[in-house]
């Protein structure tokens, strides 16, 4: 083959590359890409149960894996070498006593289907939710057994946002401010923001100017709040800030809310007593904190990186 025509090949094989892929092969760098199922996948050594794994793969945009058949088990288990033996897999009979299902409510016969001897049993109250073996073996067990687990993301699913550098969708760019930004409208406690947050890759939103204080006053105004029913503290959005283990006012981030840029109170800062405080703003901006445990609405903020033209 000529210099000319492997030169051509090369480029054609760039350009096929670059631009003849339907599908986005970028999701998170956590994530592993496998080529065979085209999906991606991550590892969880931190056991949890059942649901809590369903959800922890739910808050990051995927879910938890089953083998969709041979080929993927196989594909999969050679990523899953490196790691622990036992893993919790999106199969149980949750909904109805005996009747295995993934989660997504496939029955066993349509995806991979290979039990210990005498399994999938259920019946003696206990045994809801499936653990699978590296060698590929499945058994029920209790679902509030902890166990590491799986979380899925198929290629195709994965809709890139180039101007925040995120997966996920409802992050605005503010350029002034060199952030991104998405309000929840889904009330939630403190602690469970904060993990959506970070489950997203962002952290509960930090003010660090009067600029920025604006901007999130804005974002507030601008959000169908009014659409949204249920039991929650109105009039305040959760922010990434709080006196978390009676350490003083600290962002999430480490520091002091004064040396973070921003500390202006709706009424006289508030001594830090013998309390666990949780941070957050009034629609208009100053900020406001409440103990740790009512819903409301908050603010996940992400650092914008100029790493693209
Ligand atoms: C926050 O919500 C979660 C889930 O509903 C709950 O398990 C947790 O105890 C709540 N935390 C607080 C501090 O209320």
């Amino acid at each position: 083959m000529s210099i000319n025509s492997s030169l051509i090949l090369f480029l054609l094989q760039f350009v096929l590359d670059t631009h003849g892929q339907p599908h986005n092969k970028q999701f998170r760098d956590d994530y592993t890409f496998i080529k065979e199922t085209q999906s991606f996948y991550k590892y969880f050594s931190n056991t949890k149960t059942w649901h809590d794994a369903l959800t922890t793969c739910a808050r990051e945009g995927a879910t938890l894996f089953y083998a969709e058949d041979k080929e993927e088990f196989e594909a999969v288990a050679k990523f899953w070498t490196q790691f622990g033996d036992v893993i919790f897999v999106g199969i149980s009979s949750f909904f109805s006593k005996g009747v295995f299902t993934s989660y997504d409510n496939k029955p066993l016969t349509d995806i991979y289907n290979n039990w210990f001897p005498g399994k999938p049993d259920d019946k003696n109250g206990e045994g809801n939710c499936v653990i699978m073996s590296k060698r590929g073996q499945m058994e029920a067990l209790s679902c509030t057994q902890r166990w590491p687990f799986i979380c899925k993301k198929t290629s195709t699913n994965v809709v890139w946002h180039h101007d925040c550098e995120t997966p996920y969708d409802g992050y605005v760019l503010n350029k002034d401010l060199g952030r991104c930004y998405k309000f929840f409208l889904t009330p939630m406690n403190w602690t469970e923001a904060f993990a959506v947050c970070n489950a997203e890759e962002s952290y509960l939103a930090i003010i660090n100017s009067k600029q920025e204080a604006n901007y999130l006053k804005k974002l507030t105004e601008d959000a169908p709040k009014d659409k949204v029913r249920g039991d929650y503290a109105a009039g305040v959005v959760m922010l990434g800030f709080g006196n978390r283990f009676k350490q003083g006012w600290l962002s999430v981030k480490g520091a002091t809310i004064e040396a973070s840029g921003y500390s202006h109170w709706g009424y006289a800062q508030p001594d830090v007593d013998n309390k666990d405080l949780c941070g957050a703003m009034f629609y208009n901006g100053e900020l406001t904190y409440s103990d740790c445990s009512p819903r409301s609405f908050f603010i996940c903020e992400k650092e914008y990186t100029y790493t693209r033209l």
